[in-house]
């Protein structure tokens, strides 16, 4: 069990969440001493305020909360606030415990790979109600795609991230698979490697595979630049500083697929990630280039800071290859998105519209939000080029989400479902549940639809 969660309850300090109508009550049924401490520190019923009570010894006998607004972070602040020890949360059913226990184990997280950091936190209890197995999957998976993201590129580029993905296949009885530099070239996936050349670390593309051939086939894919400098195309540096997250999209279809082998859902895997790193150097793609890509499809490079969609488009083209049920990919592909819905709100983008509509509703129900945006086919305008089949930038200031995403839909055939999620992967600020840095952003969503459609 994770260290801020414990299963024995004899000890445990009780936490009571109280609201307006029932706190006068539910006071006048305490103790006078703690009735009294509760009006001497000024304890008012407003969401984000708790009280600890003692008992005439000085000893911490209870807590109360009051009544959160938000249903999974409201709480989530607790267990890095409250004094070390065991607690549990009174009358509460078991979906709200779940979601408070979900925020507590997320709220317990710290990158300590390089700074070393003993805090030791609160312990909060599950009973044995709780499906815990579900919880920790999600906790340590979500865990494990911050420590991926924050992890800086001269740690995580392309080698060691396969090296990651090859560790996870193993941890799972997965097949494992990659193709590397120069192969690619003989292997078709020449988008990949022109994109991935100019580093000192060489391209690749990574592959595992996981499930019984008699389930039906997932192909999940992720953008993984390690670190995006724009190329020759090269960003300011306020652009740059975050880039090492440009592997975001493969951390989050990492974590999924671990979700999905850990709580053993009836799917057949296929998990494609390009692992670039978008560097500069005498041999990297230039502006004006044309890349050919897998599918036959050449492409006029715009502007080489838009590397994203060039490498996805051959996975995309390979995963179409076996014929799937359906494809997800991830990827934190344009700022265009970020403009649109902000840093916490991954763009939904899907040729199948049930598909949207069964996810956007999930991300609803577990507060884990995305927002459908329209794969609007007269924008295909925009990345038109005299020269190639598709220019990668497009010539436009306007829609750099939905363009991005009919790039990525050229290499899609109608026939095959497909989900497409521009994401952010970062939390610019630390809210409670949520450090600063590296974060799952529409995963719990994807990971229970997916429960819920098997
Ligand atoms: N990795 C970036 C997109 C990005 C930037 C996502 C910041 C989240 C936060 C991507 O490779 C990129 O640079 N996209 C360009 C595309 C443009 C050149 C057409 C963009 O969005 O500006
Ligand atoms: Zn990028
Ligand atoms: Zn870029």
């Amino acid at each position: 069990m994770l260290s801020c969660y414990t299963a024995t309850q004899s000890t445990a300090i009780p936490i009571h969440t109280v609201n307006e109508n029932d706190y006068r009550t539910w006071l006048s049924e305490q103790p006078t001493l703690q009735q009294k401490w509760l009006e001497t520190t000024g304890f008012k019923v407003k969401p984000g305020s708790y009280c600890l009570l003692p008992n005439e010894q000085g000893a911490l006998v209870a807590v109360v909360v009051a009544q959160a607004d938000d249903l999974l972070w409201g709480y989530a602040d607790l267990a890095t606030r409250l004094p070390v020890g065991e607690y549990y949360f009174t009358q509460v059913d078991d979906n709200a415990l779940f979601n408070r226990a979900l925020a507590w184990g997320l709220e317990c997280y710290r990158f300590a790979k390089y700074k070393k950091n003993e805090t030791v936190f609160a312990r909060l209890v599950l009973p044995n109600s709780i499906d815990s197995e579900h919880l920790e999957t999600l906790v340590t998976s979500i865990y494990w795609l911050r420590d991926l993201i924050n992890t800086p590129t001269q740690d995580m580029g392309p080698q060691q991230l396969a090296e990651v993905t090859q560790q996870l296949a193993m941890n799972y009885n997965a097949q494992y698979s990659e193709v590397v530099g120069d192969a690619l070239i003989t292997a078709n996936f020449p988008a990949i490697h022109a994109v991935g050349r100019a580093s000192a670390q060489l391209p690749r593309l990574l592959e595992l595979r996981w499930g019984k051939k008699t389930d039906p086939k997932l192909a999940l894919i992720g953008k993984g630049v390690c670190f995006d400098s724009g190329g020759l195309d090269i960003k300011t540096s306020s652009a740059m500083t975050l880039m090492k997250k440009d592997m975001g999209g493969a951390a989050h279809a990492l974590a999924l697929a671990r979700m999905i082998m850990a709580l053993g859902l009836p799917l057949q895997l296929q998990v494609l990630i390009p692992a670039v790193e978008n560097a500069i150097s005498g041999n990297a793609y230039r502006p004006g280039d044309v890349v050919s890509t897998r599918a036959g499809k050449t492409v006029e490079i715009g502007n080489t800071d838009a590397e994203g969609r060039v490498i996805l488009a051959d996975a995309l083209s390979y995963a179409v290859e076996s014929q799937p049920r359906w494809i997800i990919d991830f990827a934190t592909l344009t700022g265009a998105a970020r403009v649109a819905l902000g840093t916490d709100v991954p763009a939904l983008f899907s040729n199948d519209d049930a598909m949207a509509t069964g996810i956007h509703h999930m991300s609803k129900t577990v507060n884990d939000l995305l927002w459908p945006m329209p794969l609007f086919q007269p924008y295909n305008k925009l990345i038109e080029s005299p020269i190639a089949d598709l220019n990668n930038a497009g010539n436009s200031p306007y829609a750099g989400a939905i363009t991005a995403a009919l790039f990525l839909q050229a290499f899609v055939p109608a026939s095959i479902p497909w989900v497409h999620i521009d994401v952010m992967a970062w939390n610019v600020k630390a809210r409670p549940g949520r450090p600063e840095g590296g974060e799952a952003m529409g995963l719990r969503a994807l990971f229970e639809y997916l429960r819920a459609a098997l």
